[in-house]
């Protein structure tokens, strides 16, 4: 880990890190200039009201930097890195205090040449001009969009369909298998995301607004790393879990559904789903539904390693879902036969996980089925199971989500 004495950058792995990924990466790209974009400030209610500051994933597991302003370019023909980007000024040292140099920051992550960001746009014309193949990732903010559209004078509609596929895939393969240096801080976000679940268990009770526990839990990652990983999901209706509501009161004999988990100053990822009595002791009906998720979170943790695929692992994670429901009368039938024909989506309407690491749903930006499946394992139709994720044969240095569950939502059961 690097000492960084700049405040503005967070963290750092030493700069070999980044060479070593770079040169992985260059091995894979046949020709051409590779392009990276960091994300800009984004701001909430005007200009210099900005939300926290995000990195983009690649950018940072390419760069390290957390700094917006910056494109990274490799240039696989000749072999050369550049990063362009402006020094800073004195109008920002006044608000802001020292900061690096463009030349600091290229030497902090192994690059050769800083330009200005002005030269980009006659950098890459004279590329086009050449035909030579520019490779960028699909942009998914705006503001980039527009950037690239601009400088590689492509409409913004054609940016997604002109985005390097063999980019894509090169990415992936390096930041799907995550290295002993990337296992550690993923180990200790981790650990920051079950204070955050067995902080808000413990400080739970009826009467308290569940706001007060989100906060709670959102205050732990923001001490702990740089917050949460995805907006917290904490929730006694946590049968629909994209409601990011928390102004019901806690009442006696509900659940309390809790899905969240961190962001670490490095830049990783938890994710962590739990359901909890409000009272602190679950009903019978409670236990035994409870039970039957427990059964499928404890299988799929015993089944998961590598040469096993992740589909496989959901698919006996719906199986045991359905085999509890039909002992308990909820489902009929052969559950065998039920999970495969996706019955059990009735109560398990998303997949058992996805990837893990720089994201939350890791690499998600550059396109779920590069991902998630390769060329043996392609994406159900069904109803459910289409909603996997990640089902590809699972690999030394992969991290993945298991996140079975079962979920009543009366609008559905109607149907
Ligand atoms: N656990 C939250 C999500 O996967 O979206
Ligand atoms: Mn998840």
């Amino acid at each position: 880990m690097v000492h960084l004495h700049f405040q503005i950058l967070k963290f750092m792995f030493t700069k070999e890190t980044y060479i070593r990924r770079r040169a992985q990466l260059k091995a894979q790209i046949k020709n051409g200039i590779v392009l990276f974009l960091t994300n800009n400030e984004a701001s909430m209610n005007y200009p210099s009201n900005t939300y926290r500051y995000r990195q983009d994933s690649t950018f940072t597991y390419f760069f390290g930097l957390q700094l917006p302003g910056l494109v990274g370019v490799i240039d696989i023909d000749d072999g050369v890195e550049k990063l362009f980007g402006d020094d800073f000024g004195i109008d920002d040292i006044i608000w802001m205090g020292d900061q690096p140099t463009m030349a600091d920051l290229a030497c902090m992550c192994g690059v050769a040449q800083v330009h200005a960001m002005g030269a980009l746009q006659a950098y890459l014309a004279k590329a086009v001009h050449k035909n030579r193949r520019i490779h960028f990732l699909p942009p998914y903010r705006a503001d980039n969009k527009i950037f690239l559209s601009n400088m590689l004078n492509l409409p913004i509609d054609q940016l997604q369909p002109h985005a390097s596929e063999e980019l894509i895939r090169a990415v992936v393969n390096l930041r799907a298998v995550k290295t002993a240096e990337e296992i550690e801080e993923m180990d200790k976000v981790c650990d920051l995301g079950v204070l955050m679940h067995t902080t808000v268990m413990k400080e739970c009770q009826i009467g308290k607004v569940e706001r007060e526990l989100a906060g709670r839990a959102e205050g732990i990652a923001i001490s702990g790393g740089t917050g949460v990983s995805f907006p917290v999901i904490l929730s006694q209706n946590g049968e629909t879990l994209h409601n990011h509501h928390h102004e019901q009161v806690l009442r006696d004999g509900r659940l309390l559904l809790a899905d969240m988990g961190a962001e670490s100053v490095s830049g990783y990822s938890s994710d962590y789903t739990r359901t909890f009595p409000v009272n602190g002791k679950f009903s019978q009906k409670q236990k035994e539904i409870y039970e039957i998720v427990l059964q499928a979170n404890l299988e799929s943790i015993a089944m998961a390693k590598p040469g096993i695929r992740y589909w496989d692992v959901h698919l006996n994670a719906a199986t045991v879902i359905a085999k509890g429901l039909t002992e308990l009368g909820l489902m009929k039938g052969d559950y065998k036969a039920a999970a495969i024909e996706g019955a059990h989506a009735l109560f398990m309407p998303h997949g058992l996980g996805h990837m893990l690491g720089l994201d939350v749903h890791d690499m998600e930006d550059l396109g779920e089925d590069y991902v998630g499946y390769d060329n043996h394992t392609f994406r159900s139709p069904i109803f459910g199971h289409g909603s996997l994720r990640c089902g590809r044969e699972l690999q030394q240095g992969f991290i993945v989500t298991d996140e079975p569950g079962i979920y009543f939502i009366p609008q559905l059961i109607e149907m």
